[in-house]
């Protein structure tokens, strides 16, 4: 098991740039493959989680080439898909297993889907269940929350379907369903989760109804391959935000990251906190609003995080603790329940790692009160296998008293490979 120590750092430097967004890396590669034609694909995330769905579309007979700069996707259409020999493993990533089963459901053939030991114990029922109703054959663990699950494609029939959850892994499996099925697909969600996958369908040439509160789609549209550059991911990108936040005398760009509305809860979680963060050389590429990122050190004061916020910035609570935890005041995180069935339940993961650096964390079923302590001190955090817990304590460890050692991170590759390096890099002794 490998673990990471950092000491404190005397100031936070660079002109950085982030690897690519996560999400749209995964979209590409489906939506790509899915479309009739050539895609190229720059800035794509080489991370596991992405990297196990490229492996899955190729195992599903479709061409895809990386030479290290760009990956070409020979799309062969909705229907180019062919029965893979072996089960499809998606690693850790919870999008490609509930993406994957929402377009198995509605093909020609059959499929099994499994994962780590951490996947496979996700909930998957929240796509399996309306996917049933959409008329999916699918089986699972657990009476079909647990993976591994097996698919038996066929006939699907539009649904209207009203989610409890703000989810885009939800939303999108329900969407790629929705291609295959007969009649219109409605989804409706509590707040709006992430987009990508409208704006890609759309940047593909299909007809995709955004409405207040929901999405729908008609089956059987032809997408058309489309040139696709991903921006840096702003959920990489806010751990470097929150380096520069907490470090006295810092100042840092954050070069070509994505600022989709639906992502940046971010950035209005730190500056309602008091955070000096400016966007500049504000653009759009591929569909996707871009920005470069000024962040410098600021005091942060305490605040109330709830309601549509929330799924905006859900990737980011486990760094959103740690600028809370160097805050003025006790912040009060609401309405945040799906944090307990991340890769790990994130609010139990950083309320013990947090109070080994001497940080009051009161938890709540839906979320937490964080007390600022003022200062950290240096600890042995623990990554419960999750990357974002792993990375946000090596920033807490920046601004900590003494040496901070976190356990197990190797599971940081899965989002972001050469994270070690760039923190190194940025942070001054
Ligand atoms: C993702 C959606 C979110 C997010 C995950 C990526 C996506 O999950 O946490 O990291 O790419 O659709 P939920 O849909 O479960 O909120």
């Amino acid at each position: 098991m490998q673990s990471f120590t950092v000491q404190c750092a005397k100031t936070v430097r660079g002109d950085i740039t982030v690897p690519g967004d996560k999400s749209i890396s995964h979209r590409s590669i489906m939506f790509g493959s899915l479309a009739t034609g050539t895609t190229k694909v720059t800035g794509f995330l080489r991370g596991e989680d992405a990297l196990a769905t490229l492996e899955a579309f190729r195992a599903m007979g479709i061409q895809i080439d990386d030479d290290g700069s760009t990956i070409t996707i020979h799309g062969k259409g909705l229907h180019g898909l062919s029965e893979p020999s072996d089960v499809l493993d998606c690693g850790n990533s919870g999008t490609s297993m509930r993406l994957l089963t929402g377009l198995l459901a509605g093909q020609g053939f059959f499929s099994v889907l499994t994962g780590d030991k951490y996947l496979r114990a996700r909930p998957m029922k929240r796509v399996v269940g309306p996917l049933t109703k959409m008329g999916a054959r699918i089986l699972g663990r657990d009476g079909g929350e647990k993976a591994p699950l097996a698919i038996q494609g066929g006939k699907l029939t539009g649904i209207e379907y009203t989610s409890p959850v703000s989810s885009a892994q939800v939303k999108s499996a329900l969407m790629l369903a929705g291609l295959y099925a007969e009649g219109t697909t409605t989804i409706y969600e509590p707040h709006l989760s992430r987009d990508h996958s409208e704006r890609m369908l759309r940047h593909f040439g299909a007809h995709i109804e955004s409405f207040e509160g929901g999405v729908r789609l008609t089956g059987g549209v032809d997408l058309k391959a489309a040139d696709i550059a991903v921006p840096a991911d702003i959920s990489s990108a806010a751990f470097f935000m929150v380096a520069a936040l907490i470090v006295p005398g810092s100042e840092l760009l954050i070069r070509n990251v994505g600022v989709n509305p639906t992502r940046t809860g971010i950035l209005d979680i730190l500056k309602a906190m008091g955070a000096d963060i400016a966007l500049e050389n504000e653009r759009e590429q591929s569909g996707e609003p871009v920005a470069d990122l000024r962040v410098r050190h600021s005091q942060l004061k305490a605040i109330e995080i709830s309601g549509e916020v929330v799924p905006r910035a859900i990737d980011e609570f486990p760094v959103i603790c740690v600028a809370a935890a160097l805050a003025e005041g006790t912040t009060r995180v609401k309405d945040a329940a799906e944090l307990r069935v991340k890769e790990t339940d994130r609010i139990a993961a950083m309320a013990k790692n947090l109070a080994k650096a001497g940080v009051g964390i009161v938890e709540t079923p839906d979320g937490m009160e964080i007390t600022g302590a003022g200062k950290l001190a240096g600890c042995q955090a623990e990554s419960f296998g999750d990357h974002r817990i792993a990375m946000s304590m090596l920033v807490a460890g920046l601004a900590a008293g003494g040496a901070t050692t976190v356990d197990d991170t190797e599971c940081i590759a899965t989002s972001f490979p050469g994270f070690l390096d760039l923190l190194t890099e940025v942070a001054v002794r």
